[in-house]
C-alpha cells in the first residue's frame, strides 16, 4: 500500500507533534458542492452509495476541491440498518425513511446480524478503490453510527427532534432495547473491522443523537455498546467518537480509549479539554451554521477557535455536517484559515 504523503491527523490522533493543526469537516461530501449535487442528479442515494466508481469520486470532490487534510467515505450510516434487513429509504427534502419501524418482539424477528462481506461488500469494494485513487495523498476515514443513534432510527422510523417513540421503546420495553443494541453492536465491529480491513486508516463512530438522553441514559443505551466498538477497534485503526451534544460524558468517552473525542459548539474548548483530560485529541467544534457568516468572520472565528484549542492534540473540524447552503469559497475560508493560523 502506497505510504501516506499527508498524515497529520492520524500524528495528531496519537498524541505526535505536527507541523499543523489539520483539518476535515463532516459532512465534506455532500450537498454544498455543485459538483455532488451533478451526480445527484443522475443517480439514486443508495445507487451513489453502493457503487464503487460513484462512492469514489463523491469521496474525493471535497479532497479536491476544498483541500482537506482527510477524506470520509461516501456512504450512510443507514446501510447498516439496510444490512440488517429493514427498508430504508431516503425522501428529497425530509430525510431517511424506514417504513417498518420495530416497536415489537416480532418486529425484532425481521432483524439479523448479517455477513457483512455479504451486504456489504459495496462498501469494502469503495474503501479499496477510493484508497487507490487518493494514492497516499491525504488518510481515508471510515465510519458507522453508534447503535443507540441506530436504534433511534430503526424504532422511529424517520428522523426527530426528540426521537420520543425510541426512547418510549427503551424505557418500556429494555430487554428488547438491548437485545437490538447488542445486535446493531455486534454488526458494527465486523464492519468496521472490514473498513479497516479494506484500507480505512482511521474509523469514526457518528452518535448524533447521543445528546438527547440523560447521562445515566447514556451509558445504560449508548455508551456501554461504543465502548465495546471501541474496544473492538483502537488497536487495529485510530478511532473517534462523535456523541453531539453529550459532552457530559466527555470524560467516559476519553476513558474508552478512543483516539479522539468530538466535539459541538455547544461547549468550550477548554472546558471540554478539562473533562476529556490530556491523553485524547479533541476534533471540532466550529458551529456550521458559521460558514454562513462573511469569510473576514469566518476568518477570524477560526483564528479564536485555535487558540481555544491551543496547540496539538486538535483537528479542527465543525460541530456537526455542513449544511447544504454553505458556498463553497466559505468551506475552502474554513480549511486555509486552519492551515494559516495554526500554531503548533
Ligand atoms: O461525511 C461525509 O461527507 C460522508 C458521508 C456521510 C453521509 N451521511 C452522506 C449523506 C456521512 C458520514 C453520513 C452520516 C450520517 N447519516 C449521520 C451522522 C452524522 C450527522 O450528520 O449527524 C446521520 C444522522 C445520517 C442519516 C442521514 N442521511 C440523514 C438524516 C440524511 C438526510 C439529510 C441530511 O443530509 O442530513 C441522510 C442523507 C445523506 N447522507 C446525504 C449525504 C450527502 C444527503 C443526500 C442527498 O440529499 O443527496
Amino acid at each position: 500500500m502506497t505510504a501516506l504523503k499527508n498524515d497529520l491527523i492520524l500524528r495528531t490522533l496519537r498524541g505526535e507533534a505536527t507541523e499543523r493543526t489539520p483539518v476535515w469537516m463532516m459532512r465534506q461530501a455532500g450537498r454544498y458542492l455543485p459538483e455532488y449535487m451533478a451526480l445527484r442528479a443522475k443517480y439514486g442515494f443508495f445507487e451513489r452509495c453502493q457503487t464503487p466508481e460513484l462512492a469514489c469520486e463523491i469521496t474525493l470532490q471535497p479532497v479536491d476541491i476544498v483541500g482537506v487534510d482527510a477524506a470520509i467515505l461516501f456512504s450512510d450510516i443507514l446501510v447498516v440498518p439496510q444490512a440488517m434487513g429493514m427498508e430504508v429509504q431516503l425522501i428529497e427534502s425530509k430525510g431517511p425513511l424506514l417504513p417498518e419501524p420495530i416497536h415489537t418482539k416480532k418486529d425484532l424477528e425481521r432483524i439479523v446480524v448479517p455477513d457483512v462481506q455479504d451486504r456489504l461488500h459495496y462498501v469494502f469494494d469503495a474503501i479499496r478503490l477510493i484508497k487507490q485513487e487518493l494514492n497516499g495523498r491525504v488518510p481515508l476515514i471510515g465510519f458507522a453510527g453508534a447503535p443507540w443513534t441506530l436504534l433511534c432510527y430503526m424504532v422511529q422510523g424517520k428522523g426527530s427532534k426528540t426521537f420520543d417513540e425510541a426512547k418510549a421503546f427503551c424505557y418500556q420495553q429494555p430487554e428488547l432495547a438491548h437485545q437490538l443494541l447488542q445486535m446493531i453492536t455486534d454488526t458494527t465491529i465486523a464492519y468496521m473491522k472490514e473498513q479497516i480491513a479494506a484500507g480505512a486508516d482511521m474509523v469514526q463512530i457518528f452518535d448524533s443523537w447521543g445528546g438527547l438522553l440523560s447521562p445515566e441514559d447514556f451509558e445504560t443505551f449508548s455508551l456501554q455498546y461504543i465502548r465495546q466498538i471501541v474496544a473492538a477497534l483502537k488497536d487495529l485503526a485510530p478511532t473517534i467518537i462523535f456523541a453531539k451534544g453529550a459532552w457530559f460524558a466527555l470524560e467516559e468517552m476519553a476513558a474508552t480509549g478512543a483516539h479522539g473525542l468530538g466535539i459541538d459548539w455547544c461547549i468550550k474548548p477548554q472546558l471540554a479539554r478539562q473533562f476529556a483530560g490530556d491523553k485524547v485529541t479533541l476534533q471540532g467544534n466550529f458551529d456550521p451554521a458559521r460558514l454562513l457568516s462573511p469569510i473576514t468572520e469566518i476568518r477570524a472565528s477560526v483564528k479564536r477557535m485555535l487558540e481555544a484549542f491551543g496547540p496539538g492534540r486538535h483537528i479542527a473540524n465543525l460541530g456537526h455536517g455542513i449544511l447544504p447552503n454553505v458556498p463553497v469559497d466559505h468551506a475552502r475560508a474554513f480549511v486555509d484559515a486552519v492551515k494559516e493560523f495554526s500554531v503548533q
